[in-house]
């Protein structure tokens, strides 16, 4: 949710906002703005809408400038505007700040300045944190002092950068809740919401800690932590290679992501595999054969497409292993009361690794003494620094808004953990365990020649780009794919789809189906097959119209389904992380066609840092 990028060096700062904002444009994109400082002086410029929009405007003498922060936005207080774009500016203008997050007190701290006589311009809460930090420079501290005293009286989450006209060559960034990173670079230092923005000037990043805040110029950075001079042993070195966050020849960074997945799936695997006890070892899960037989119950969290992939978990998981799983939307967990056993151990899903709600859940459970697994995308997040252990995903960076890769990675995790946990548990034999080894190892290949039909799926796409409402259905490990399919059209196509288990369809959603009504349907010969044909039977019995996600050679759903989409066959447990692949296609081509802007959609963004 929003991005930030502040620079400090010898360069021109406009060239390195303005790169660093598409980078982050991910993150929000309803509005954007700069402030460069000159010669005692800053210069901001803020428009609605795009990067582009922003770039197109000119800086004047401002372009030269070596000093500045920039921003682009995902609305949470107040409407997308010009006005309500960051930066933000206190009632001297010589003061500007860019903000991710939300101040939960603004409403307080609004009233006590307007008592003070300061008036606002926004509707938002980052003028309210502008106008604090000036009012404490008006108090003759410099801009790191006003900074701290201003976020003393703040409730909420942020991430800021912050200059000033009359520090030169000087900004002030800190954290709370909200991700920020600082580059370190020769004679000129970035900081930024994510290291995507910072990958083409340096590799080597400092993550700020809660609560923590810098004073960046462009040789030095001291913090307000425990070690003001930011020892170098704070430095980690990414190791991405730029080309992962380039569109590689791609129409959109979603179909990008969705064809490299037999590449992260392989990423997910290598090295996790034992052939030879027919199990899995994951290295950062930190678990004895003993840990392992000691876990009673499991309670996965996470939002989205991720709680989509805890679903699939929990089937694999209890499978294979018997062991119970709980699937919790973290939002719902943070604020109940959850029974929380001994034995029991959270596990924790998140691409970004910065879900708040997620993070929040994690923290919850934390406190309850609960052992907390991360299974986690972003090298360095604060889910895979809070957890107590846990497994990156290795999908590398997920640029499109819509979730496909991730997904599927953390499914597979999924799927080695219930392997371990199974033969840990002696609820697998070893044969067994190998049998499954196999077919996890298989999986890439398959995944390349579902991918290789995508011309098929684009065409039997063609058929739903006028349609306004699309139902779901899956049983067992195959309901979560229908969740996820329907979300995955929803949030690109903007048509209303709903997933279901397909059993639950006769008891209201099959009032809704007609001619006019497409239903998918993921009917893979698997313990279900009988039961899911019968449901399809009821679809077709009230003539709606069926798209079968279908197993490879399966002539008997030729004749039921008026579309057929093929998967080879594979293990029952594994199956979602190929039936989920034609869906992902579909809904790709389906946006496409109705002109949506598929990397970017409507009220969207990635990484949903605030509650
Ligand atoms: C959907 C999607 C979201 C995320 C959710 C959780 O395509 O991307 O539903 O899955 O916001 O995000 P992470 O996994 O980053 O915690």
């Amino acid at each position: 949710m929003c991005g930030i990028v502040g620079y400090v060096g010898h360069g021109r700062a406009l060239d390195v906002l303005i790169g660093g904002l598409k980078r982050l444009e991910y993150r929000g994109y309803d509005s954007a703005g700069y402030s460069l400082q000159t010669d005692h002086s800053l210069t901001v410029k803020k428009c609605m809408g795009r990067v582009a929009d922003l770039e197109n405007m000119d800086p004047g003498p401002a372009a030269c400038a070596t000093t500045g922060i920039a921003h682009t936005r995902w609305a949470t207080h107040g409407e997308p505007s010009t006005i309500n774009a960051h930066p933000h500016s206190d009632s001297t203008g010589r003061i500007s700040l860019v903000h991710n997050g939300i101040i939960e007190n603004y409403k307080s701290l609004r009233k006590k300045l307007l008592k003070k006589g300061i008036s606002f311009d926004s509707d938002t809460d980052t003028e309210v944190l502008a106008k604090l930090v000036g009012s404490e420079v008006e108090k003759g501290k410099d801009l790191f002092t006003a900074v701290k005293d201003a976020l003393a009286q703040v409730r909420g989450a942020y991430g800021i950068a912050v200059l000033s006209a009359d520090q030169p060559s000087t900004l002030v960034a800190a954290r709370y809740g909200s991700p920020l990173v600082v580059g370190v670079g020769q004679g000129e230092n970035i900081v930024a919401s994510d290291v995507a923005a910072i990958v083409s000037h340096t590799r080597n990043v400092i993550y700020l800690e809660e609560g923590e805040i810098v004073e960046i110029t462009a040789g030095a950075i001291s913090s307000s932590a425990s070690d003001p001079k930011m020892s170098r042993d704070r430095i980690q070195h990414v190791d991405w290679d730029l080309a992962e966050i380039e569109k590689d020849g791609f129409d959109h960074y979603m179909l990008k992501e969705i064809y490299s997945q037999p590449e992260s799936l392989r990423n997910a695997i290598r090295g996790r595999l034992d052939m030879e006890h027919g199990t899995a070892h994951l290295g950062g899960l930190d678990l004895t054969a003993e840990d392992m037989q000691s876990i009673r119950r499991i309670v996965i969290t996470a939002c989205g497409t991720s709680w989509h992939s805890g679903l699939i978990g929990k089937y694999v998981i209890e499978n294979l292993s018997r062991v119970p799983v709980d699937v919790e939307y973290a939002s719902e967990f943070r604020y109940r009361d959850p029974v929380l056993e001994d034995g029991t151990v959270m596990l924790v899903i998140s691409q970004s690794g910065e879900t708040a709600d997620t993070l929040a859940a994690l923290r919850l459970a934390k406190k309850r003494g609960i052992k907390t697994f991360g299974i986690v995308n972003v090298v360095g997040s604060t889910i895979a620094r809070e957890t107590d252990a846990g497994v990156y995903i290795h999908a590398g960076p997920e640029i499109g808004v819509a979730s496909t890769k991730a997904f599927t990675s953390q499914t597979m995790i999924l799927s080695l953990i219930a392997l371990a946990l199974g033969r840990a548990k002696g609820n697998l034999t070893r044969k067994e365990g190998q049998s499954i080894c196999r077919d996890i190892m298989a999986i890439p290949d398959k995944v390349e020649s579902i991918l290789a039909g995508s011309e098929a799926i684009r065409d039997i796409s063609r058929q739903f780009t006028y349609a306004n409402n699309f139902l779901y259905l899956g049983r067992g490990v195959n309901y979560p794919v229908a969740l996820e399919g329907a979300l995955k059209l929803k949030e690109i196509s903007y048509i209303h789809a709903e997933g279901y288990p397909a059993a639950e369809m006769k008891h209201g959603p099959i009032a809704l189906i007609d001619d006019l009504m497409p239903v998918a349907v993921v009917a893979v010969k698997d313990a279900a097959y009988e039961k899911v044909i019968s449901n399809i039977q009821e679809v077709k019995a009230r003539r709606g119209r069926v798209l079968a996600i279908a197993t490879e050679g399966d002539r008997e759903i030729e004749n039921l389904a008026d579309w057929v989409l093929e998967i080879p066959s594979v293990d029952d447990m594994l199956v979602p992380i190929l039936s989920v692949i034609p869906l992902q296609l579909l809904s790709y081509y389906v946006a496409v066609a109705r002109n949506c802007d598929v990397d970017k959609p409507r009220n969207l963004a990635k990484s949903v840092t605030v509650e």
